[in-house]
């Protein structure tokens, strides 16, 4: 029986392979899916997710706009170098046009979805994680009904923004904070440490390429982020970063992960946004599985893999 997923996203180029990854994968159901600001702003993110959708063939899939901004302060930074202005490496016109928009706002179609799932439903997050907040702090009675948190963020070292954080916790430290640190539902968390360790290469994104025209369209949005990656860090390779989290989602204990509890600096200094992990464990804090360890041709070639069905 396919297990319920809701993604909440920021399209956002390793997004746009992570939710094309869910839709390939056979042991989960899409239910809904949410779009917050992020890489760029909520409306293009929010377009970009329907054209994600559109490209799939899944414009049956519910697709509501969620969050604008972070729940406290101002968003420290976007990231259109990587991603482009529009969100998929200046390529969205390569898309098809944008789905429908469900008329719902994002945490109450997360909410919906949640009261309709008959199982507990997995929450993948792959961006700021504002609106896993809003949903555990505004129906906390739902928190039962979801099975999992898989999220895409954190990193145990350094991180990738102009501070010293990872880009999605970065974003909106008090809501990161907020949801790795409830007791209510089981988190994952898949951070920098480990998507950085399965960068998928040049032929890897050729090969993908040539499966058809749906993923000749997903990879062609990558370009840009290829050459940043080369620019920035001297190599002929990408992570898609957020393909990790959604493959485990998918398909549990792909990653190997460790208990920490973790916390989030949310000061206004340069340590805004730096997961804080306490090694010792010591307390009764809730603890978060955080995968540091990963088979990664293994994890690399099943990415691609199931990505190649959409064709
Ligand atoms: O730090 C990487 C994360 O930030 C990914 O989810 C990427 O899409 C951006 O949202
Ligand atoms: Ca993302």
């Amino acid at each position: 029986m396919p297990v319920p997923m809701i993604i909440d996203t920021d399209p956002g180029v390793d997004d746009a392979f992570a939710i094309a990854l869910a839709l390939c994968s056979p042991e989960v159901d899409v239910r809904a899916v949410v779009a917050t600001y992020g890489n760029v702003g909520r409306d293009r993110t929010f377009s970009n997710l329907r054209r994600i959708l559109a490209l799939a063939g899944r414009g049956d899939i519910p697709a509501a706009a969620g969050a604008q901004r972070p729940l406290v302060h101002p968003q420290g930074e976007t990231a259109p170098d990587w991603h482009g202005a529009d969100g998929l490496g200046l390529r969205a016109d390569d898309f098809p046009a944008p789905g429908p928009a469900d008329p719902r706002q994002g945490v109450e179609l997360m909410a919906d979805t949640l009261l309709g799932a008959a199982e507990p439903v997995t929450l993948v997050c792959l961006g700021p994680l504002t609106d896993a907040a809003l949903l555990l702090a505004s129906r906390p009675d739902l928190a039962p009904r979801l099975g999992r948190i898989v999220v895409m963020g954190g990193s145990m070292g350094a991180g990738n923004t102009r501070g010293a954080g990872e880009f999605n916790l970065y974003a909106d430290p008090e809501a990161a904070h907020r949801v790795l640190t409830q007791p209510d539902v089981p988190v994952t968390l898949v951070p920098l440490d480990v998507t950085m360790a399965c960068r998928v290469d040049g032929p890897w994104l050729d090969e993908l390429a040539g499966a058809g025209p749906r993923t000749t369209v997903l990879v062609s949005s990558a370009a840009l982020y290829r050459r940043t990656f080369l620019d920035r860090h001297g190599s002929d390779s990408v992570a898609l970063h957020d393909t990790l989290a959604v493959l485990e989602a998918t398909v549990p204990g792909t990653l190997r992960t460790t208990p920490f509890p973790l916390a989030v600096a949310c000061s206004q200094g340069p340590e805004r946004g730096v997961m804080v992990v306490d090694r010792r464990g010591g307390d009764d804090a809730p603890r978060v599985d955080v995968a540091l360890d990963v088979d990664v041709p293994s994890a690399t070639a099943e990415v691609g893999r199931r990505i190649r069905a959409l064709g």
